[in-house]
């Protein structure tokens, strides 16, 4: 039987993706801290990594996020989320998407022109922060209660979270960094050219770099994320290089970009990765430093966008959501298109035969 007719086809796709979205929604309980530390989490706070492939560029430029939606959130104090506190600039934006096979983060903060080159803590930082381990809490950065001598991979097991960290000094504007050859040719999560490093962690005191541990370190490791970062109050969308630095005025108002991807799933065996899956939830945080009052920075000084992990979904693709689709109403989309192709199959008959007739008249062999 010839296949149904291209108009019915787009009918019988569109009738099934508009039914297939709806089921996609799911619902995960945030989980609560215990103990002295106080958290009131917006417990319905979510980022969603929406599937679209072929939208973003990574070059720090948000223009290309235009039609993606934002989740806002305000910045807090890390180790005291007091919304007296609160980041002064404003709130961050986040933006998040996959494309089946890396999946992409824009970060987006209102502030004041700030650089300084070469001093990482007198310009503005962002990191990414992810539960690896089951037992990995937000609160102390996988919460593994072992001192710094006696924290390894058997004593805080379960309690790896993975971080991404970008700290700008070095980092030209709109250049590409974090995993690199020759870093990664040493087989760990540095990045010796922009500093956007590739950590895992059991505990504040218990960071380290991918492949680097306690009890020795394993070349297999690498740095897999990549990363750019950009300020609205640059003047050229045309490449930057070291000597143009700073690049601005400091003071200049407007908003710092951060943009990064890292493939959903990567090479790593030592638990220092996340792994994303597609139609699954991983839990997350992100956090900013800013040298206030013209002081540097400090680690613990920073900013995040809740005192727990908010839940990152990374819904499948369309053709995934035409499954979810029950039986009964495939049976009626598809006799529908039965019903449509025997009626277009009639209708292609009669019109060969019109045609055959028509020409039947016509043709008329020319002598010459
Ligand atoms: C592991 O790597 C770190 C950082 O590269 C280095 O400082 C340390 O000496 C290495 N340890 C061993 C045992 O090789
Ligand atoms: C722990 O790390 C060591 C290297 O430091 C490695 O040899 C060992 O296989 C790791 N153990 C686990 C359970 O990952």
């Amino acid at each position: 039987m010839e296949q149904p007719p291209l108009l019915c086809r787009l009918f019988l796709f569109s009738t099934l993706v508009v039914l297939g979205c709806t089921s996609w929604i799911q619902f995960v309980a945030s989980h609560q801290e215990s103990g002295d530390w106080h958290c009131e989490a917006d417990e319905e706070s979510r980022v969603v990594a929406e599937f679209r492939p072929g939208l973003v560029t990574l070059d720090g430029h948000a223009d290309d996020w235009e039609n993606i939606d934002g989740f806002e959130f305000s910045l807090l104090p890390a180790l005291d989320p007091d919304h007296d506190h609160e980041y002064k600039g404003g709130k961050m934006t986040l933006k998040a998407l996959h494309d089946g096979k890396d999946v992409y983060f824009l970060l987006q903060v209102d502030g004041d022109y700030l650089y300084k080159k070469g001093n990482d803590k007198n310009c503005p930082s962002v990191a990414l922060m992810f539960q690896v381990g089951e037992s990995a809490t937000y609160h102390n950065m996988g919460g593994c209660k072992q001192s710094p001598d006696a924290c390894n991979n058997k004593t805080c097991r379960g309690y790896e979270v993975d971080i991404m960290h970008f700290s700008i000094g070095n980092a030209i504007p709109g250049r590409l960094y974090g995993g690199n050859p020759i870093d990664n040719r040493d087989g760990n999560g540095g990045d010796r050219f922009g500093h956007l490093v590739d950590l895992y962690a059991w505990n504040p005191h218990c960071q380290n770099l991918d492949g680097v541990s306690p009890t020795g370190n394993d070349t297999a490791a690498q740095n897999d994320w990549r990363g750019a970062w950009w300020h609205s109050s640059f003047a050229t969308h045309s490449g930057y290089s070291d000597e143009d630095s700073p690049y601005s005025t400091n003071g200049q108002k407007g908003t710092f970009y951060f943009e990064f991807s890292r493939a959903l799933r990567t090479m790593d065996r030592l638990q220092q990765d996340v792994q994303f899956t597609i139609g699954q939830t991983s839990k997350f945080s992100a956090a900013f430093w800013y040298p206030e009052d013209g002081n540097p920075w400090h680690g613990s000084g920073h900013y995040t966008i809740s005192c727990d992990w908010v839940p990152l979904d990374v819904p499948p693709g369309l053709s995934a959501g035409v499954k979810v689709v029950s039986r009964s109403s495939w049976n009626a989309a598809s006799g529908f298109a039965f019903l449509l192709s025997i009626v277009s199959f009639g209708v292609s008959i009669f019109v060969g035969y019109l045609v055959h007739k028509k020409n039947a008249i016509s043709f008329q062999p020319i002598d010459l």
